[in-house]
């Protein structure tokens, strides 16, 4: 990643200029939605999809399998803090931004399962008891010096029951795979769909095929 350290130092202003400045740019596809609701399955098809219509691309996933990726695994588990995990959240984002920026740059697709908004609606529920209302602006804040703005949030939208029965195979629940959290995680979802303009609302309690092209639908022509 050191080859990457100039490009993120840059920072997002020029990002957004680079974006409209050249064709050559990649766009970047973002899926969201509480566990459960099909985007590690989703993302993928929609990725294998570009690439069979001839666009290089890269399918990538939040928390990454880099270094902080492995440590905010660990920390799902292990850490007392909320604040502790989600600065881990925001450094393992920040790390993997500046390698989606280099993909972009190179003419590539980048198609992205979870990012900004995951932490901007499941840490603003865990740490509500901490900063109140303000959880939402002060993890805007510190996302903000480096995060990259999606062409597309495709939000998957589905009832936490719905999700859940869809994971119980997976096993034991995990920490944030809990009906009542996720009722409050999606709440939050809603209302980043309607503050960002890069957010698509899909049901995704639908079929799978249906999921999909609707997700397709969104691209370019
Ligand atoms: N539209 C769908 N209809 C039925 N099952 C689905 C659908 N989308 C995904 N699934 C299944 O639900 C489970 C969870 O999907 P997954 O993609 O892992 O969700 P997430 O990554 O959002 O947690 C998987 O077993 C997947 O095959
Ligand atoms: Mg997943």
């Amino acid at each position: 990643m050191d080859d990457n350290r100039d490009t993120l130092v840059a920072g997002p202003i020029s990002m957004s200029i680079a974006l409209t400045a050249s064709s050559q740019v990649g766009k970047f596809y973002v899926f969201e939605g509480i566990d459960g609701s099909g985007k590690s399955t989703v993302s993928k098809l929609f990725a294998e999809r570009l690439a069979k219509s001839g666009r290089p691309v890269e399918w990538t996933a939040e928390p990454t399998s880099g270094w902080i990726g492995e440590q905010v695994r660990r920390a799902n588990k292990e850490a007392r803090s909320d604040f502790a995990e989600t600065l881990l959240y925001v450094a393992d984002r920040a790390e993997h931004s500046a390698q989606i920026r280099a993909w972009l740059d190179d003419g590539r697709d980048v198609v992205c399962d979870r990012y900004e908004g995951s932490t901007l609606a499941y840490q603003s529920v865990t740490l509500r008891p901490h900063l109140g209302p303000k959880a939402l602006e002060w993890l805007r804040t510190i996302n903000a010096p480096f995060v990259l703005h999606p062409d597309v949030t495709f939000l998957l939208r589905i009832d936490p029951e719905t999700a859940m029965s869809r994971v119980s195979k997976r096993g034991e629940a995990e920490k944030f795979e809990k009906v009542s959290f996720l009722r409050k995680v999606a709440a939050m979802y809603d209302r980043l769909a309607v503050e960002d303009l890069s957010y698509v609302v899909i049901d995704a309690s639908k079929d799978l095929d249906e999921v999909l092209e609707a997700a397709l639908s969104h691209l370019p022509r």
